[in-house]
């Protein structure tokens, strides 16, 4: 029988909370309370809010209580990096992203995944030609110029956040040189075109499934999930899953 393909799924929310509503463990509201920039420490409590919501109903206990850990691969602390879940019995992998008005997580079973979420043009011209200039390969940097000023904006989101999915997949984020990861050019369909060099966190270069997504107007977004197999992605309303959070704790 020919195997169905892999459940992906994807929950966007407005990045509207200022409290946690109990639901952040005491070294995340610390976080939250050092970050100085309020789209920041929004973005930050939302998605974390929102994660703990997904993970807690799968883990079968109250939010607060999730075991989530981090652990960065550049300097070894445990309170940023990649997420994880401490003693996990499940074979759950989730990623978040946050950006402006926009929180994205997703979700799969036994197959690393990443998210990002961008805003379609916010970067002006200066500022988007030096992020094209570190970010594209040479051939993708040519396909570049030739797009209208106008559709750069749009187009850089969809390289960035591509790269960037695949990135947080494999766990290597910013830390490997996203010119040397090509990936499809913006108009088409997303795909990752070749490692250039190894993944340094796989020692391999790894096959990967991507799908754009859609986070809502004025954003791009992408999802990544090592591996060959074909996935069917979900985008789904976190908003409802933080309304029903609050409707619980309204009512506990
Ligand atoms: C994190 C990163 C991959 C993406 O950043 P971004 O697009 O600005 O942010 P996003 O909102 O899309 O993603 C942030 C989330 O990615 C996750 N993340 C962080 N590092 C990650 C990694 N190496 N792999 C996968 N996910 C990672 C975290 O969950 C983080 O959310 P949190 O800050 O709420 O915990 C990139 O900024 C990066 O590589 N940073 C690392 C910088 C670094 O190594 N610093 C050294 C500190 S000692």
């Amino acid at each position: 029988m020919m195997r169905a393909p892999d459940r992906c799924q994807v929950w966007w929310a407005t990045s509207d909370r200022s409290a946690d509503g109990g639901l952040l463990s005491d070294a995340e509201r610390a976080r939250a309370g050092r970050l100085r920039c309020a789209e920041d420490r929004l973005g930050f409590v939302t998605a974390r809010a929102l994660l703990r919501l997904l993970l807690a109903d799968r883990l079968d206990v109250p939010p607060v209580a999730v075991p989530l850990g981090a652990a960065c691969r550049v300097c070894g602390a445990n309170d940023h990096g990649r997420l994880r879940l401490d003693g996990d019995p499940t074979n759950v992998s989730f990623s978040v992203t946050r950006r402006g008005a926009r929180v994205g997580v997703a979700m799969t079973e036994g197959r690393a995944v990443g998210v990002d979420v961008e805003a379609a043009d916010d970067r002006g011209d200066p500022a988007r030609a030096a992020l094209a200039a570190e970010a594209l390969g040479p051939a993708e940097l040519a396909t570049y110029r030739r797009i209208p000023v106008g559709d750069r904006g749009r187009a850089m989101a969809r390289w960035w956040t591509r790269k960037e999915a695949v990135l947080k997949a494999t766990g290597d984020g910013l830390g490997f040189p996203p010119a040397k990861l090509r990936v499809s050019r913006p108009d088409a369909p997303a795909a990752l075109v070749a490692w250039e060099v190894p993944s340094p966190s796989t020692a391999s270069r790894p096959p990967v499934r991507l799908q754009d997504l859609d986070p809502g107007p004025g954003y791009v977004g992408c999802v990544a999930v090592l591996g060959s197999h074909p996935i069917r992605v979900r985008e789904l309303d976190g908003d409802e899953v933080l309304r029903g959070g609050d409707r619980r704790a309204a009512t506990a």
